[in-house]
């Protein structure tokens, strides 16, 4: 006799199954999207997420308009992407206009199916050039702006912003029906503002006025989500169509996963350490096929997060460090797999680094 697994009731705060969300003509096979973290949702991050199910939409690292156009290197890996890898929207930042459309006309040229405008990008020298949240304090500049690049390219425009300047100025639920007017699928909405940096808690209210300020877009709700309880909550709670979730697919990359099990009834389940381990392999791997020899230099920076989360000793993580050929990481990796757990660590999400008050960046 077979006994069936009882199908857990939703958690009450789950959103019940509902129709696939389109970004313009653009379906998304979830709800659940990856924030862009600059530094870390690289090619490779992505499609060894990607392969663990769960998630939609995900963002290329921001990438300055004139160095896409000026062809640098660093730009054109940032947009390297493979067929795996979708969907997926180039995020694009910059000060003048005439750079932003060429750029978007670049990325359509080149087979892109997707541009986002970072308006939510705090950098002083970002700012300084009118790029970014400064953007947010200048709405009819900010909607030429929109206007001139929805105008240049037939692949759908989104924008990403925060809530606005400070607390005295929230513009995003006005910027967002003037942007809507303008022709942007979306709009992916950090709910802090500029002044508030990483501080502070996320301002669901903000959210909420800014998807009743739109009539027909999608608002996709972002700061904070690190569960799927956190991600049904925004979401209940804003009313937002979709969630984008940043450090909290570092804190925990099944969390996508997890949210399709839970939705799908599904009971979610925590990865195996094998599993841990075979997502850092994976990871280092496609690094390797994008950028040869240099990853084991690139890979560096992941070495403490890798080891918080797989808790190996400090020796081990050192060496995760230090490594300096493919074979030295396969070693190296086979170690780990008859070590890891041994050290109590930190939460890997406190090793992604944010600005400290105010932001300068971000
Ligand atoms: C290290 C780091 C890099 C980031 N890079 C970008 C970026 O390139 N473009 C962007 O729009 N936002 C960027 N952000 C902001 C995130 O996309 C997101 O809005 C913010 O972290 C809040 O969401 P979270 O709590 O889910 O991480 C970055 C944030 C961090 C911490």
């Amino acid at each position: 006799m077979t006994v069936e697994a009882a199908v857990p009731e939703l958690p009450p705060d789950a959103i019940r199954p509902e129709p696939a969300l389109g970004l313009g003509p653009r379906m998304m096979p979830t709800r659940y999207f990856l924030a862009p973290l600059a530094g870390y949702t690289h090619l490779a991050l992505r499609r060894t997420l990607r392969d663990l199910g769960g998630l939609g939409l995900a963002t290329t690292d921001l990438v300055l308009a004139t160095h896409l156009l000026s062809q640098h290197r660093h730009s054109l890996e940032l947009v390297e992407t493979t067929t795996d890898d979708t969907p997926l929207s180039v995020q694009i930042f910059g000060g003048q206009t005439r750079d932003l459309v060429n750029a978007a006309r670049w990325l359509q040229d080149h087979g892109y199916q997707g541009v986002d405008l970072n308006m939510g990008c705090p950098m002083a020298k970002v700012n300084s050039q009118g790029g970014g949240a400064r953007l947010l304090c200048d709405a009819d500049n900010a909607c030429r702006l929109v206007e001139a690049v929805v105008a240049a390219v037939t692949v759908p425009v989104s924008v990403k912003m925060r809530l606005g300047w400070d607390r005295e100025s929230i513009s995003a639920p006005y910027l967002a029906s003037r942007f809507e007017q303008a022709g942007v699928v979306a709009i992916t909405l950090h709910g802090r503002t500029r002044q508030q940096g990483f501080g502070g808690t996320v301002n669901l209210d903000g959210i909420a006025e800014t998807v009743a300020a739109v009539s027909k877009i999608p608002i996709i709700g972002n700061g904070d989500v690190r569960t799927a309880e956190d991600a049904f909550h925004m979401r209940r709670v804003t009313g937002c169509a979709a969630v984008a979730i940043g450090r909290g697919a570092l804190l925990d990359p099944w969390l996508f996963r997890k949210i399709a099990d839970v939705e799908a009834g599904r009971v979610p389940y925590e990865p195996t350490p094998a599993e841990q381990i075979d997502f850092l392999v994976r990871h280092f791997t496609r690094m390797t096929e994008q950028h040869g020899d240099r990853s084991c230099l690139l890979f560096r920076k992941f070495a403490a997060w890798y080891g918080a989360k797989l808790g190996i000793p400090e020796d081990l993580e050192q060496r995760l460090r230090l490594f300096e050929s493919v074979d030295a990481f396969h070693a190296l990796v086979a170690e780990i797999r008859e070590r890891h757990g041994e050290r109590q660590s930190p939460i890997a999400t406190a090793l992604v680094k944010v600005p400290n008050g105010p932001i300068e960046h971000w």
